[in-house]
């Protein structure tokens, strides 16, 4: 007989445990690259909680919307009317996923064996997401050195292809820096050497299309080479978690990884590494464009780049040193050689005086959301100049 277990476990107080917890929506949040979801978005999720995209002879409406939302995104990327897509739980699912999509089709169409090792390269700015995707897979990381730009160095990939190779990662936002690869280059040495390219573009994604110069980074399946891209909508799209994208430029693609449900209705073949999973952030979503659009998502990017390089040019002035310059909305900064303090203890002072930020790659990372206004970065200088006259 299974015992009552409930008189052994300590009961928890639900409403203090929550209280621990931080809000998007104070605006102080400058360490995470997720966000307050619109208050629009946030009603439309709750009221669509039960479906599931696993299971779409029972949520065909829901499934038809993740299409168009596939669709959606789709048409910032030029991709082609033969495209397809899913929404996911977040960047790193639709990275493992796209990973796995390269590595049977590469496999099978080179008749490479599994007991070669398969390399995958990526800069050594990818999300970690790539490193969980080689480990599950079995592939070899190979991780090329980035240049002063925080930028993949195309020479040094050039000099990494082997016949070993089954693809080439770029990045569209890098996680530290907010930097994109130069995406030309890398399709150039793609194409060379016969190899599919996939693009993270988790954070970017709904970034770069938004900007006036979107030409000059080349984010689009006009690339000949690029077979998937990594775009998150719960990232500056807006929405709740969880929902990663994943965009392929060919439906057949993502065959390589088909697996019929034998036990569902209709027997529906996913190409998921999730069975089950939400379909209230792809309705959210769809409405929220539907909503705002192209106009709306664009005026709070560019009011997001502004916000970032005010603060950027008020902490120069204060003598914090800019590594990279901020190209958009996330900004890392060093801080002042004068200041008595390390970097590690001035960024546990922005934290006990309420301000997230998190320490990457040697430089104390902003990420400025829209939740976050030029009010909100004032209020944050002032925090900043007590701290410099404090030490
Ligand atoms: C470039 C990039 N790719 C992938 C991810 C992973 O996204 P998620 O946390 O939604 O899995 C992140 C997260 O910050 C990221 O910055």
């Amino acid at each position: 007989m299974v015992e009552d277990q409930s008189s052994t476990v300590k009961e928890i107080n639900l409403k203090s445990e929550l209280e621990k917890d931080l809000s998007y929506a104070n605006g102080q949040i400058l360490s995470s690259m997720n966000c307050q979801a619109e208050v629009q978005a946030r009603e439309i999720f709750i009221q669509n909680l039960e479906s599931n995209l696993g299971d779409p002879a029972l949520f065909p409406g829901t499934k038809n919307i993740e299409s168009h939302v596939i669709r959606i995104l789709g048409q910032l990327f030029d991709l082609p009317e033969n495209g397809t897509g899913l929404i996911l739980t977040g960047g790193s699912e639709a990275n493992i996923t796209a990973l796995w999509a390269i590595r049977n089709n590469e496999r099978d169409r080179k008749d490479l064996s599994n007991s070669r090792p398969l390399e995958i390269i990526a800069p050594q700015s990818a999300h970690i997401s790539i490193n969980k995707a080689a480990d599950l897979l079995n592939l070899k990381l190979i991780s090329i050195p980035v240049t002063k730009k925080y930028q993949i160095d195309i020479k040094k990939t050039k000099q990494a292809i082997s016949s070993n190779t089954i693809g080439i990662v770029g990045v569209a936002g890098t996680t530290a820096f907010g930097t994109i690869d130069p995406l030309w280059d890398l399709n150039e040495l793609c194409l060379e050497n016969n190899l599919p390219l996939h693009i993270d573009a988790a954070f970017g994604g709904m970034v770069f299309p938004f900007l006036p110069n979107v030409q000059e980074f080349n984010l689009s399946f006009k690339l000949k080479s690029l077979i998937s891209m990594t775009v998150d909508v719960h990232k500056m799209g807006r929405v709740n978690i969880p929902a990663g994208g994943l965009l392929w430029k060919d439906k057949t693609y993502p065959m390589a990884i088909e697996f019929t449900l034998p036990y569902l209705a209709g027997n529906p073949k996913q190409h998921t590494l999730s069975g089950t999973r939400s379909g209230a952030s792809s309705v959210a979503f769809a409405h929220l464009w539907k909503k705002i659009g192209f106009r709306g998502f664009q005026s709070d990017v560019i009011r997001c780049i502004h916000n970032t390089k005010f603060l950027a040019g008020e902490l120069k002035s204060r003598g914090f040193k800019i590594p990279i310059e901020p190209i958009i909305n996330i900004l890392g900064v060093q801080i002042p050689d004068s200041l008595s303090l390390s970097q590690e203890d001035f960024h546990i002072a922005l934290w006990e005086n309420g301000w997230t930020t998190s320490l990457v790659n040697g430089a104390l990372r902003f990420v400025i959301m829209p939740a976050t206004s030029r009010a909100h970065l004032s209020r944050l200088l002032s925090v900043i100049d007590q701290l410099l006259t404090d030490v």
